[in-house]
Parts: structure tokens; C-alpha cells; sequence
């Protein structure tokens, strides 16, 4: 049987929220969304969430909450997924592209080289279920006075200093995607934070810039903004999943712990930050010959993924925004990532273990 690179975990109790609100009748801007809003939130931390259609549209939410626009300069990191910087275009901004360090997320020294009197915001994305260097940006954010948003669509219940992702920053932003840590069964998002008045307009930003909190408010548009609503199945969803998150975290990292043991040396293998709790959204390692060790795993049954192939500054919507990331660049032909889901077995991991240091010891 074929080991895949991921696969979401749905069980009876989630088939039977989403089938009770099937019934319902009750599907959009219902009790559920809101429940699901209150409980996620309060999880990791923060007093508000606006449940959206999907993490890229709580990226843009997020955004146009802290009013970017044209004239600013939002910094991302290139290796990421491209929604971690396409919202920026989307509001009119300009994307500043800032290198990663050994752990794959923002390498703090080039950071500080790009920030200028335009940064409005830092986007800070927790890759592969890693949370950046909080403490750094922190201290930055102080001194230069930008805003922190946090891109945690890959790091839900990851740990920095005891803080859950998503509550260090000025507002967050998670994806509920279906390879996600937990899903909603289709595309999802969340934006959270603790500050009022920013939740006030990431729920206006939401809902064609309606502010229900007036009167006659569902009638008048004051923003111009889209519809990024989520229905009241997939909360209903998002409940359920969110019962088993941490469960479901800790059987990530027993698989990562496998891999860090017996994997070959020969492969670097991910970075751990002290003090933090890595959820393992991806186990990515780097290795000289990556295809070649893909195509062999693929002969052995064995699915792996490359997040990402193509840096974000390399993609052509960013042709306007050249610049030079070395790591960045070296680590897009190298990294792969490996089978981990909370169903995998140990056993499936040894098996990947053994195809790999195989592949090594046959190619010194
Ligand atoms: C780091 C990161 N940011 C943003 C997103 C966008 O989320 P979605 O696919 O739900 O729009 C993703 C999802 O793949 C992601 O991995």
C-alpha cells in the first residue's frame, strides 16, 4: 500500500455535526460559525476570531484591518506559499521579500536590513508548523513600530515560549485547508485577535463591508471588501477537528521524533527551535540529490511533497519585485518533505526511514 504524504482524518462525530446542520436548513451566518469563531480563538489564545472562506482571504482580511494600502511595504518571506504575499499585491502594497534562516522561517539579520520608515507590517509565517523567532520580532516591532501579523496557516496549536501561534502577534491568520493540522473538510480560514476595534473591521472586511453592529448596518456597505463568509457545515466541522487537534499534534511529532532518530545523517534534517513545540505541519529535509531520492521513494510507494518549488519572489506575479535570497534559493532544490499525519504508523515510518537511508548509503 502506498504511504501518502497526507491525509485528513474525518470520524463519525464530524460526519454527524456537518450532517446536523445539513438538516437544519440553517447554512450561512448561523449560531455554528460563531461558536466555532468563540472556541478556536479561545484556544489559541486570543479574545476574537472571524471565521473566512479560506487562509488566503484571511491574510487579505488581516491586511486591510490594519489599513495597508498603496505606499506601504509589507515584508514576507519568499519561501512560503504564495498567499503569504499575494494579499499584499491584492491591497495595493508593496511586498518586501526577506530571507529564512536554518529553520525556514525569517532570518531576523536580513529582516533588519529591510525595514524602512514605509514598513507598515511584518508578516511572520510559522512554516511547516515552526514558530518564527517571536521574541526578535517582538523587539523589532517595538523600535520601528510596524505591525506583527502572524501567518500560522501551518501551525495550528504550535508552541513559542508556552504561547499558542497566533497570539503573540496584532491579529493571525489560519487556513483550515484539508492537509492542514485540522481542516473544515473543504477550504476554510480564521483571522484572530485580541484587539476590538481590529475585529470589528476583519468582521466588516469579511462580509461586503457590512457592519452589523448598526442599525440598518446589514443594508450598508462602508468598505469595499468581497464576500469571504464561512458556512455553517464546515464550522460545524472545525468544532469536531478542533477536539482532536492537540491529539493529533502529538502523533506528528511522534513521527517526526522517529525520523529525527533514525534517518542518516547524511540528510539534514529540521531545526528545532528551544523552547518552542513545532507541530509538524510538514518533516521537510534537504538533501544534494532531491529528485533523484523523490523518484526513488515514488518507485517505492512512498508520496512526498516540495513546499515549496519556486520561491514567492521567483513567481511572475512578483517579476516587478526582483531581489537575491541565497537561502532561499539553495533551499528550493533541496528540501522534500515527508509522509506525516496523525493516522501514520511507526511502522510506515521505518519504511521511509529504511528507503531513504538506502537511497543514501547507495549514493556516497
Ligand atoms: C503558509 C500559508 N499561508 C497561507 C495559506 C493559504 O491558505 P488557503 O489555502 O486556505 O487559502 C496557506 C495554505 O496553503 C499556507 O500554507
Amino acid at each position: 500500500m502506498r504511504i501518502p504524504l497526507s491525509r485528513p482524518l474525518v470520524t463519525p462525530k464530524m460526519i454527524n455535526a456537518a450532517v446536523k446542520v445539513l438538516k437544519s436548513g440553517l447554512y450561512i451566518k448561523g449560531p455554528i460559525v460563531k461558536k466555532f469563531e468563540e472556541e478556536f480563538s479561545n484556544y489559541c489564545g486570543t479574545k476574537f476570531g472571524t471565521a473566512t472562506c479560506n487562509g488566503t482571504a484571511s491574510i487579505y482580511i488581516a491586511l486591510r484591518a490594519l489599513g495597508v494600502g498603496r505606499g506601504d511595504e509589507v515584508v514576507v518571506p519568499s519561501h512560503s506559499f504564495i498567499a503569504s504575499a499575494s494579499p499584499i499585491l491584492m491591497c495595493g502594497a508593496k511586498p518586501v521579500f526577506v530571507d529564512v534562516d536554518e529553520t525556514y522561517t525569517i532570518d531576523i539579520k536580513d529582516l533588519k536590513s529591510k525595514l524602512t520608515t514605509n514598513t507598515k507590517a511584518v508578516i511572520a509565517v510559522h512554516l511547516y508548523g515552526q514558530m518564527c523567532e517571536m521574541d526578535e520580532l517582538l523587539a523589532l516591532k517595538e523600535k520601528k513600530g510596524f505591525y506583527l501579523v502572524e501567518d500560522a496557516a501551518q501551525a495550528h496549536g504550535a508552541k513559542y515560549h508556552g504561547k499558542k501561534a497566533g497570539s503573540i502577534g496584532d491579529i493571525a491568520c489560519f487556513s483550515f485547508f484539508p492537509a492542514k493540522n485540522m481542516t473544515v473538510c473543504g477550504d476554510g480560514g480564521m483571522v484572530i485577535t485580541s484587539d476590538p476595534e481590529l475585529y470589528k473591521k476583519t468582521q466588516t472586511l469579511r462580509d461586503h463591508g457590512r457592519n452589523y453592529s448598526k442599525k440598518e448596518g446589514k443594508y450598508i456597505s462602508e468598505v469595499l471588501t468581497l464576500n469571504f463568509r464561512m458556512n455553517e457545515i464546515m464550522a460545524a466541522i472545525g468544532i469536531e477537528q478542533l477536539k482532536k487537534l492537540d491529539d493529533w499534534n502529538e502523533k506528528r511529532i511522534k513521527i517526526a521524533s522517529s525520523y529525527d532518530k533514525y534517518l542518516t545523517e547524511k540528510i539534514t534534517k529540521p531545526t528545532q527551535r528551544n523552547n518552542s513545540k513545532h507541530v509538524f505541519h510538514q518533516y521537510v529535509i534537504r538533501v544534494n540529490e532531491r529528485d533523484k531520492l523523490r523518484e526513488h521513494l515514488d518507485k517505492n510507494d512512498i508520496q512526498t511533497g516540495i513546499h515549496y518549488p519556486i520561491p514567492i519572489h521567483k513567481q511572475p506575479i512578483f517579476s516587478n519585485f526582483k531581489c537575491v535570497l541565497p537561502n532561499t534559493e539553495k533551499f528550493c532544490r533541496q528540501i522534500l518533505s515527508l509522509p506525516n499525519y496523525p493516522s501514520m504508523k511507526i511502522k510506515d515510518s521505518k519504511i521511509v526511514i529504511d528507503k531513504i537511508n538506502e537511497f543514501c548509503l547507495s549514493n556516497k
